[in-house]
């Protein structure tokens, strides 16, 4: 009988050795696998810019089927960089980080940028993410003084950064006076880390003051949130809610969705302000109980874009939202589950062949089918480096909750 039961034992152990051995296998499997093809795609762009003796900043493809590169002033020139960055994270290879700092380097003078309000994307995807792998003080320096110039977009009387000018561009043909957009939540990080960094109270009061504004204007009784809204910079009101990359201006803008799950997120974590938090909650219930939400959680450009499902999906707004959910996660017991399994199920949508160019394809971006703006007819069903840029850190996220 003892026989028996010894033996019993021996096979359920050997049963859960193997099943637990073969569940590690296939997530550390996407783990390893993205963060090869990444190294060898991005490999590839890395190898052409060496060989042309150049420092260039991809961004997206053109309809001439050519890169479009960034300038530095350009909202999406900390994206790239900040892929290095997270590449230097993921594994540890010094070659990463010599790459990261040379085209981070070519940003130095968005730190004194004051003519729009991305500087938060630009700077903290490059400098802020080099500082936290190399404490460079250099880098410390420029996101303090980053902070300090998106701090002279803050209008008090709104309790706002004014996201952008409007006296030119078609901007200007908005008859806009004050225009807050939704993804200046994400600017936020910057100011927070700056504080911490020099000790300077002022820019943390300034991005809760925002994230609060934005909590009480910009979204919908159904947690939807509008993309801009348009304050009086006299009474500090709100004159209009609108949109300028979405559908319609009641319409959901995925991408919009996405920054403000993450922007809350953020704020939550920063602030342990649980008024953040639960905003964050409030909207991944409305985004994954949308009935327009497809099957591979990768959502169209707009959930109300009348075209659904003959329109293009998004993969930059689901890598944001897969982002996100694996930092929420984190923050809510009982969710976590529920919101690691939802990420993780976008991630492999995002690492199918569906959406994840093949090695020396895609001018070497990673992901395919990203949309930049519809009504601009700009970066339509392309891949764009932001897209990328959130992949990546999904994958830094999901291998630290991993581990
Ligand atoms: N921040 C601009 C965009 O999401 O397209």
């Amino acid at each position: 009988m003892n026989q028996i039961i010894k033996l019993t034992l021996v096979l359920a152990c050997m049963i859960s050795l193997f099943s637990c051995s073969s569940s590690k296998t296939s997530s550390k499997g996407i783990i390893e696998d993205n963060i090869e093809f990444a190294c060898q795609q991005i490999g590839l762009e890395i190898d052409m810019m060496n060989a042309k003796g150049e420092i260039l900043n991809p961004r997206t493809i053109n309809k001439d089927g050519s890169t479009r590169y960034n300038t530095p002033e350009l909202w999406t020139s900390g994206f790239f960089p900040g892929s290095l960055w997270y590449l230097y994270k993921l594994t540890g290879d010094k070659k990463w980080k010599v790459e990261a700092e040379k085209i981070t380097e070519t940003l130095d003078t968005v730190q004194y940028l004051t003519w729009h309000h991305d500087v938060g994307f630009m700077v903290y995807c490059s400098y802020g993410n080099g500082y936290k792998l190399t404490n460079n003080p250099a880098y410390k320096k420029v996101i303090i003084q980053a902070a300090k110039s998106l701090s002279t977009r803050f209008r008090p009387n709104i309790g706002a950064i004014q996201s952008w000018n409007v006296q030119r561009g078609w901007q200007a043909k908005r008859g806009w006076q004050c225009p807050v957009i939704i993804d200046n939540m994400m600017n936020l990080e910057l100011l927070f880390e700056a504080s911490k960094l020099s000790g300077d109270k002022s820019f943390r009061d300034i991005a809760i003051k925002h994230a609060e504004t934005t909590l009480e204007n910009h979204f919908r009784p159904d947690n939807s949130c509008y993309h801009v809204i348009d304050y009086d910079t006299i009474t500090g009101q709100v004159r209009n809610k609108v949109t300028a990359q979405g559908y319609s201006d009641e319409s959901a803008w995925s991408r919009g969705q996405g920054w403000a799950m993450y922007g809350y997120t953020l704020c939550y974590r920063e602030t342990k302000d649980i008024k953040f938090l639960k905003k964050a909650e409030a909207i991944a219930e409305y985004l994954f109980n949308h009935p327009r939400m497809p099957k591979d959680l990768v959502p169209y450009w707009d959930f109300d874009c009348p075209k659904i499902p003959n329109t293009p999906r998004d993969a930059s707004a689901a890598a944001v939202i897969a982002s996100a959910l694996y930092e929420m996660s984190t923050f809510c017991p009982q969710k976590s589950e529920t919101y690691k399994t939802l990420a993780d199920k976008i991630m492999n949508s995002l690492a199918s062949e569906a959406y994840r160019a093949k090695l020396g394809e895609n001018n070497n971006f990673l992901l395919k089918h990203s949309v930049g703006s519809i009504p601009h007819n700009s970066e339509i069903d392309v891949p764009l480096n932001y897209a990328d840029y959130y992949f990546l850190e999904a994958l830094v996220r999901k291998r630290d909750l991993e581990r």
